[in-house]
């Protein structure tokens, strides 16, 4: 299945795509800065998973951006969707197939640690997978990767220092730290939140655990970066809304696409 995916994108996109973008929740417009756009929409690829999730546009756009070639995801599935985690992380065994093999992944995320601000960025030095699942289960396609794959350096640390190197050009301050990924649909709870903050969770999401851990098994590097869209469950005693989350994307897009932009030149 994945392989048809790959070659029906193929058949419509010619190129050469060695980097891989996934844009969270809010985060879309980054795919209108692309240069030359093609657009290859999800409901056509053969087998592939569509979201339902709002702020997610549901294509691929491939063309360049700051002089390289990208393919870049508007939109991705989660589990919380009810999606099998097989489903969750096709895309990114798809973007391998076509050539790719360094990730930048985004998300919006609840601020854990009490020093972030709302719309803070976060580069993400490490995750905590709470999902309770794990994509390698079952049978291991020896095609993509081996069966007890490393996970020492699953966000790259030469891209991380990248990425701080390009913030500090740009005047921005990047925040750092690990992303706890659940599988929601739920937000969390406050005594949640507490025991993620022990842990040594700095801010949570829905997805990016399963699809990091599939890049990683299949050789890619991984850049992460998190948008702090609301502090998380009972640290600013109001409830939490999927409307603030998307909104605080839209806000702080402008920045977090500067930051990709310009990353992407460096890679
Ligand atoms: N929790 C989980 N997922 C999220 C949050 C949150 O507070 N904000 C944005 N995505």
């Amino acid at each position: 299945m994945i392989e048809k995916a790959a070659e029906y994108i193929k058949s419509k996109i010619s190129g050469e795509y060695r980097i891989g973008i996934i844009l969270g929740s809010g985060l879309g417009s980054l795919g209108e800065k692309i240069e030359n756009p093609h657009y290859v929409n999800y409901c056509d690829i053969p087998g592939f998973p569509v979201s339902t999730a709002p702020g997610h546009a549901g294509r691929f756009v491939f063309g360049t951006l700051n002089g390289k070639n990208v393919m870049c995801m508007q939109g991705r599935v989660h589990l919380y969707e009810g999606y099998p985690v097989e489903s969750v992380v096709m895309p990114i065994r798809v973007m391998r197939l076509m050539g790719v093999k360094t990730l930048i992944v985004t998300n919006a995320a609840g601020g854990i640690n009490e020093s972030f601000n709302v719309g803070d960025i976060m580069l993400i030095t490490d995750h905590i997978n709470f999902t309770g699942r794990n994509c390698l289960m079952g049978k291991n396609d020896g095609n993509f990767g081996v069966r007890f794959p490393d996970m020492s350096f699953a966000y790259s640390p030469d891209l991380g220092e990248v990425a701080l190197k390009c913030a500090d050009e740009l005047g921005m301050k990047l925040q750092k730290g690990v992303y706890i990924g659940c599988t929601g649909p739920s937000y969390e709870t406050p005594a949640e939140i507490r025991a993620f903050r022990v842990m040594g969770a700095d801010t949570v999401g829905m997805s990016t655990v399963q699809e990091v851990i599939a890049a990683n098994h299949c050789g890619m590097k991984v850049l992460g970066f998190s948008l702090v869209s609301n502090k998380a469950a009972g640290l600013s005693g109001e409830r939490l809304t999927e409307e603030e989350v998307l909104l605080i994307g839209k806000q702080k897009s402008a920045e977090m696409q500067n930051l990709i932009i310009k990353i992407t030149g460096e890679l």
